[in-house]
């Protein structure tokens, strides 16, 4: 049987105005999930609140079979560090480094490797020694996904991970994102707007009217 690397049970958020409630989601190694849903439905803080970064105001979220909202904030560390793989909208990269130090940085702290296949599969092999500010936002977007994965996380959040990217690059990266949690018994939660990039995946739902709905 494959293993639940999420499980998330009754959620409710809101802000200024009620985002969602009674969300109920799980994900299992394999398994590729896109979110779909309009700007503004929530998405993000979903995401957010399924990888550990909002406590929601009410619900469970257990990654690894563990409460992840009752860990000690040590505890939530190690877990990010070594098991999950966070592609956020806004690409936390350092942008005075050159591209090979911001992955030198993530494999260090997760005694991992930088795999070469990899970075000549996102075709960003060449990009190495440039600093990020001398990048593309496409080039840059997909360091940061060679970043993540560079990791060898468990369990793969990535919100709009091909936002800024022309089709044929977007497949490119969807096509190394699947592979990998093919290759490596992992799960991924997709955000995106695209029905297309959606479709790539085990399953789909959507955010609308403040529920999260199997389409
Ligand atoms: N930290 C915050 N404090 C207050 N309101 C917030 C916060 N974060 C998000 N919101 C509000 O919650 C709503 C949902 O935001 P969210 O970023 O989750 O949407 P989204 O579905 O990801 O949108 P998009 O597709 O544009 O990225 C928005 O109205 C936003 O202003
Ligand atoms: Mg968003």
């Amino acid at each position: 049987m494959p293993k639940t690397l999420l499980n998330a049970e009754d959620i409710a958020h809101s802000f200024d105005y009620p985002l969602f409630s009674n969300i109920n989601f799980k994900i299992h190694q394999r398994e590729s999930i896109a979110i779909l849903g309009r700007s503004g439905s929530g998405k993000s803080t979903l995401l957010h609140i399924f990888s550990s970064f909002i406590e929601p105001n009410s619900g469970k979220v257990e990654i690894f079979d563990k409460e992840i909202y009752s860990l000690s904030e040590d505890n939530i560390e190690d877990i990010r560090r070594n098991k999950l793989g966070i592609v956020f909208q806004a690409h936390y990269l350092f942008k005075g480094m050159k591209a090979i130090e911001n992955l030198e940085i993530a494999t260090l702290l997760a005694n991992e490797e930088i795999d070469n296949s990899l970075l000549e599969r996102l075709e960003i092999k060449e990009l190495m020694e440039q600093k990020i500010g001398e990048l593309s936002g496409g080039q840059q977007q997909r360091v940061s996904i060679a970043r993540v994965l560079s990791k060898k996380p468990s369990l793969i959040f990535a919100d709009e991970p091909t936002g800024n990217l022309d089709k044929e690059t977007a497949q490119l990266v969807m096509d190394v994102l699947l592979e990998y949690i093919d290759k490596h018994n992992a799960g991924m939660i997709l955000v995106t707007h695209d029905e297309e990039m959606a479709k790539l995946c085990n399953k789909s739902y959507k955010l609308e009217n403040q529920i999260l709905e199997e389409i």
